[in-house]
């Protein structure tokens, strides 16, 4: 008798029209594979969107637009789960019980809360941003999630996610969660952006700093051949010295398939021109399909709603159960259904 697979579990927000290449290397490439090895489960995190106040008619249509490039870049719902994290109502449900074990220093503490909340200033940051990793944590460990695919950006978030489940564990006993291991290739964990290699390839990054999957050619070739290459032409791998040619030769090499020595000797000599021009080759070669998959989803949104419902009916059966073992640990009444089954036994 085979053993039942471990559980994966990871979330993407629906803040864009597109997912650009960042989000395309760090995540999806790898929850892609993973669906080989795990038990998957993946969830487009609205809930998370809405910290930063998204219009209503945007975030709706970018659900969607979500859900479609995953399916697009080989999310497979036959094998996995793939649901909107607002329709199984325990997300929400399990961050009130980890906001009640959760330090207010210790949330305080998360970069990415106190670098946005430093922009906004107190008042335009809202709760819901403090809350945010906490919301993160619930999600993962709804699911007993043993390992978690995401970019390095995320790995705070992860520490105190696996800080949380020990907790619960020490508290209310062995068993009450799983502790999550992070899963980060190092290779392809932060893509930099394109304008400013220093920093990490991000929506909110420069103008012309991301490769989005639904650009079109043009826009994608155009955006690489003005990516900053750090003054001198040679072409070699040196992310320190050298962060621009760097970071093209790592998407490169992800996108190919070649490992980066290679890259670098077949371009011994040569200008930065011919690299970029044929990287903006293979770039055009990973994303033309997913673009056009997308726009088949999304031109036909039952078709992707119906998937989606599907997603949450099966995710809905897991959080129900994860949420009433963890509920019945904290001292809460069990509800009725559940309560009668375990009266029952
Ligand atoms: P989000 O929506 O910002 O990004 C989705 C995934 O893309 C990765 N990523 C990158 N990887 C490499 N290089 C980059 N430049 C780059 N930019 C983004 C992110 O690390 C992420 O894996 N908080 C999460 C969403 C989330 C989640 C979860 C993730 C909510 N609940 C539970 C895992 C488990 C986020 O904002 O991802």
């Amino acid at each position: 008798m085979s053993t039942p697979r471990s559980r994966a579990f990871s979330g993407i927000q629906p803040t864009a029209d597109s997912l650009h290449l960042g989000n395309f290397l760090g995540a999806l490439v790898n929850w892609v594979s993973f669906q080989d090895r795990f038990e998957c489960v993946y969830s487009v995190v609205d809930l998370h969107s809405l910290t930063v106040g998204p219009d209503p008619a945007a975030i709706r249509d970018r659900t969607r637009r979500t859900a479609a490039q995953m399916l697009a870049a080989g999310i497979d719902p036959a094998r996995s789960i793939l649901f909107v994290q607002s329709h199984v109502p325990q997300h929400a449900e399990l961050t009130w019980l980890l906001n009640c074990v959760t330090g207010f220093g210790e949330a305080s503490r998360m970069t990415q809360f106190k670098d946005k909340s430093s922009k906004q200033g107190a008042e335009g940051t809202t709760v819901g941003l403090f809350d945010y990793p906490i919301l993160m944590a619930a999600d993962i460990l709804l699911y007993d999630a043993a390992i978690v695919p995401v970019g390095e950006d995320q790995r705070q978030h992860l520490e105190l996610s696996r800080d949380l489940a020990a907790r619960l564990n020490a508290r209310y006993g062995e068993g009450t969660a799983i502790v999550p291991e992070p899963y980060i290739v190092p290779a392809t964990a932060k893509i930099q952006d394109l304008q400013d290699p220093a920093a990490k390839m991000s929506k909110s990054g420069r103008p012309g700093g991301i490769l989005e999957l639904m650009d079109p050619p043009k826009v994608l070739a155009k955006r690489i051949k003005a990516a900053v290459t750090d003054g001198e032409t040679e072409i070699r791998y040196d992310p320190a010295a050298k962060p621009g040619v760097s970071n093209l030769l790592t998407i490169y090499s992800a996108l190919s398939g070649r490992p980066v020595e290679q890259i670098v000797e077949e371009y011994r000599g040569k200008m930065c021109g011919h690299l970029k021009a044929d990287l903006a080759d293979v770039v055009v070669e990973a994303f033309t399909p997913v673009r056009e998959k997308t726009e088949g989803y999304l031109a036909d949104p039952a078709q992707l709603d119906a998937i989606l419902a599907d997603g949450a009916a099966r995710a809905s059966q897991i959080a129900t159960r994860v949420h009433a073992r963890i509920a019945d640990r904290f001292g809460l009444l069990p509800r009725g259904e559940t309560g009668r089954r375990g009266a029952d036994g």
